[in-house]
């Protein structure tokens, strides 16, 4: 019985101090968003709404409205909703390739929200330094270390380092690649890490390694208080990693940003319109600048499709390949709850490693 207590006892303290382990390594990820844990929701066009980002924030986590491509009017009701409810640190995603990114971007520096997340092409220095200047902690993320180089230039507070793993519109580098080019390189910068993450044992080893943090894409598209349509979650919790594909570029003429999704008759259709597009730019009937733009409404459309109608076969299913790892739909305090149990856990086997190799 003594025994049993006492091995009881030590699983406690071996609980305790790896929570420790975990409090102190993220701390300075806590500080960075001020919230208690440092796990961001990422934005998530038709998926980060309201609902989502209050139901993350309220889990104790870091939650990233979507703007996506939202007419300026609904853009700024969601906004105030964010301000008026949400009262621990929340962020906003500007997209700066959409159509109405200059009136979300007055939009948002005039509001009382506490960070801008920049994503696609990335943003002018006068975008960030204003930003800046209007109170307002300025993420953005970086596929490449010449990015990360550029974004730290123009003063960015902190990188969202996303690999081509990831879900969405992406680059062409691997997370694996990108952290020994930027997180080993830069020091002490603030940089969350992002794409093909759904595991508290992977947030661990990030965070070993220097990441402030961690954002979770498809995870969190998942969840259970997520307002995407049952289908598209299904379709996402059916997938394998191998399924969730990037989309080719099929002519430097037409530049088009990559997207991962889960392939379906959508993926195959943006192969024929970018052919249709290329014919139409070889025949002088539609500019560059026309055609990318065709590009980009064919996947705010398709992606709407998925996510609010269900149509999981001409919709997009926009997901990283972290797919592969995640088969249920969770709570978010659950999901949540799992990373960072998973995450002490870790950390107290690399401990224990390094105990035995000393003892
Ligand atoms: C359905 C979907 C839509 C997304 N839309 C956006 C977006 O509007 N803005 C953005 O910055 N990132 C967007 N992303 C990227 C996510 O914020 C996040 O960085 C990415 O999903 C991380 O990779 P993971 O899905 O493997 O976790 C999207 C991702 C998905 C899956």
């Amino acid at each position: 019985m003594a025994m049993i207590l006492k091995e009881r006892d030590n699983a406690h303290i071996r609980r305790h101090n790896a929570m420790k382990l975990l409090d102190q390594i993220w701390k300075k990820g806590q500080d960075f968003l001020g919230v208690r844990y440092p796990i961001i929701s990422g934005a998530m066009t038709w998926v980060s709404d309201y609902q989502l980002v209050k139901a993350v924030s309220d889990a104790g986590a870091f939650p990233v409205l979507a703007g996506g491509n939202m007419p300026p009017d609904i853009f700024e009701a969601e906004v105030d909703r964010c301000v008026q409810n949400i009262k621990s640190p929340f962020a906003v995603n500007l997209i700066t390739i959409a159509p109405s990114y200059r009136d979300h971007y007055e939009i948002l520096r005039s509001k009382n929200v506490p960070f801008v997340v920049f994503a696609a092409n990335f943003p002018k220095k006068k975008d960030v330094t204003d930003m800046k200047e209007a109170g307002k902690k300025v993420l953005s993320f970086a596929s490449t270390d010449s990015i990360a180089e550029q974004m730290i230039r123009f003063g960015v507070d902190g990188l969202l380092l996303e690999g081509s793993e990831a879900g969405g519109h992406i680059g062409h580098v691997s997370l694996m690649i990108l952290l020994q080019q930027v997180m080993f390189k830069v020091g002490d910068f603030p940089i969350f890490v992002a794409g093909g993450l759904a595991t508290g044992q992977m947030m661990a080893h990030l965070l070993l390694m220097g990441a402030y943090g961690c954002q979770f894409g498809t995870l969190f598209a998942m969840c259970q208080e997520s307002t995407a349509h049952p289908r598209f979650k299904d379709a996402l919790r059916r997938a394998r990693a191998r399924q969730a594909i990037e989309t080719p570029q099929y002519d430097a003429r037409l530049p088009v940003v990559a997207v991962r999704a889960i392939k379906n008759a959508a993926t195959q259709q943006f192969g024929r319109i970018q052919l249709d597009l290329l014919a139409r730019l070889e025949s002088g009937q539609i500019t560059r600048e026309a055609a990318q733009f065709e590009v980009e409404t064919f996947w705010v459309g398709s992606l709407r499709r998925a996510v609010v109608d269900g149509d999981i076969e001409s919709g997009s299913l926009m997901a990283g390949q972290s797919v592969g790892l995640v088969s249920e739909i969770r709570p978010i305090r659950d999901i949540i709850r799992k990373l960072t149990e998973e995450a002490e856990a870790q950390l107290e086997k690399v401990r224990k490693t390094f105990r035995d190799l000393t003892d």
